[in-house]
């Protein structure tokens, strides 16, 4: 599998692994530890973690995992993200609409994900969500000491628009060097603001988060849009001669202009192997329309039908 070049000392796995779910694959901890085995033994070296996940349960617990051998920690690369805000002491609840960027803050975040994961340095730290009230010389400072105190290697940013990675990058000396989004045959917001067009004139990859819809066409209770994708995604399947649409969702994420390393959400390994599979594939420009046809959203169709 060729990786995937972030900067000239940086690549990554064509697919990562997500953890979001880790605490419900129902693995113990040396279940797990064979389990990232595995992985590595495929290549499969990138995952994506975030201080959230699991309320800090799933850095904990991937951690708890790196101690039963840590040597494994030198073949793996480990992102993570912060700057969404849980309180849970102030409010019972998780407050997801709730983000800082402030220096103290991602400082303070950031290293509570050092302690969880137990590891001294993270490969690559995203924030995780844009801030209205981000001042980006400041949050740019708070990444630029983490990488000075040798806790972060490199820098990227998640959910961010374009005209907010450019303020960001204004006040930093470190590259960005990737946006972790939402792509997906479901999700097209990508094609209609900016986003692949600032990836594509800055040379980086996107992460892509969901790339399965978050298991949505996979839901008992289908819509009649949901059913009408699957029907096509099913014609395209066996055009391609894949073995599930889960594939076709992948191969059409590969086929953009723009590097796409598609996150994994799923517990299950065969299931993570799709994304393997998929990269051997080619889909036509044809095919590739046809699910953009189903699929759009008003925004995408604006933009590139003019209706
Ligand atoms: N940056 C961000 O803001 C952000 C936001 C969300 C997520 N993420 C990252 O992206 C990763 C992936 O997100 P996601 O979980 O939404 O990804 P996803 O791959 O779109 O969805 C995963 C879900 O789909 C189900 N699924 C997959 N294949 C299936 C199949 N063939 N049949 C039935 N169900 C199937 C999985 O169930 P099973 O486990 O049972 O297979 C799982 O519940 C996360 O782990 C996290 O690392 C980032």
């Amino acid at each position: 599998m060729d990786r995937i070049t972030l900067c000239r000392d940086f690549d990554i796995a064509p697919v990562a692994v997500g953890t979001m779910n880790l605490m419900e694959w129902g693995l113990d901890r040396q279940e797990l530890l064979n389990r990232v085995n595995e992985y590595l033994e495929l290549g499969l070296t990138t995952f994506d973690h975030a201080d959230i996940y699991g309320q800090g349960e799933c850095e904990r617990y991937f951690g708890e995992m790196l101690k039963l051998e840590p040597a494994l920690r030198t073949r793996m690369e480990i992102i993570t993200k912060g700057g969404i805000v849980y309180d849970s002491l102030r409010r019972p609840y998780f407050v997801s609409e709730s983000y800082n960027l402030s220096k103290e803050y991602i400082i303070a975040a950031c290293e509570q994900s050092l302690l969880r994961l137990g590891i001294d340095t993270i490969d690559l730290y995203l924030l995780h969500r844009p801030c209205p009230l981000m001042d980006p010389a400041e949050t740019a400072e708070a990444l630029e000491k983490l990488y000075k105190d040798g806790k972060v290697r490199h820098v990227g940013v998640s959910n961010f628009l374009p005209e907010q990675i450019k303020a960001l990058e204004s006040c930093l000396t470190l590259p960005i060097l990737t946006n972790e989004i939402k792509m997906s045959v479901q999700c097209m917001d990508f094609l209609a603001d900016g986003t692949m067009e600032d990836a594509l004139q800055r040379k980086i990859p996107l992460l892509a988060y969901s790339p399965l819809c978050g298991g949505e066409l996979h839901s008992k209770n289908l819509s009649k849009a949901n059913l009408a994708t699957l029907e096509v995604l099913e014609e395209i399947r066996l055009e391609l001669g894949a073995e599930n649409v889960d594939e076709v969702m992948y191969a059409w994420l590969y086929r953009l202009p723009v590097k796409v390393v598609p996150i994994t959400g799923t517990g299950k390994k065969e299931r993570v192997l799709a994304a393997v599979k998929a990269l051997e594939y080619s889909m036509s420009r044809e095919q590739w329309y046809d699910i953009l046809r189903i699929a759009r959203s008003p925004e995408v169709s604006r933009k590139y039908h003019g209706l």
